[in-house]
């Protein structure tokens, strides 16, 4: 587990940045902190890695919105689901299975139906408004 602490929204950014260069094709990031945490943000920094340049923003209302880069990303938003369940009829597999990165928030509202292999990333908001950002890598896998 890797923890860090971030200042401001730019901090936040290049921690997804540094996150986004070490991804590997088929990588699934489960995002997880409160409303306004800062998973947005953090997206932001994964897709400039990725080279997309285009604005990263919730896709709260479409659930899934997809950017090319040197590889898809696929950013799903799961505020809105109601249960976990739902997640598996979302259709996502093929995306989670593919050669592109997909990265979820909200991801907590998936559950069990969360694949084992994703890796966590939880941000919580501090005192100050710092944020705590902490990387869990799944079980047998180097970070
Ligand atoms: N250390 C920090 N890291 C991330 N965001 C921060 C930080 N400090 C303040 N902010 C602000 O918090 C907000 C985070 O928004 P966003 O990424 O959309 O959150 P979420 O997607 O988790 O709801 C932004 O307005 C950002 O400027
Ligand atoms: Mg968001």
């Amino acid at each position: 587990m890797n923890e860090r602490i971030t200042q401001n929204a730019e901090e936040t950014r290049e921690e997804g940045i540094r996150l986004g260069n070490s991804l590997q094709p088929g990588d699934i990031v489960a995002l997880s902190g409160a409303l306004g945490a800062g998973k947005t943000v953090f997206t932001g920094g994964i897709a400039q890695a990725l080279g997309i340049h285009e604005p990263v923003t919730s896709p709260t209302f479409t659930l899934i919105s997809e950017y090319e880069g040197q590889m898809p990303l696929y950013h799903m938003d799961l505020y809105r689901l109601g249960t976990p369940g739902e997640f598996a009829w979302l259709g996502v597999e093929e995306m989670l299975d593919g050669q592109g990165i997909s990265v979820i928030e909200w991801s907590e509202r998936a559950g069990e139906e969360l694949p084992e292999r994703a890796i966590r990333v939880v941000i919580d908001i501090e005192e100050n408004g710092l944020r705590k950002i902490q990387i869990h890598h799944p079980e047998g896998k180097a970070s």
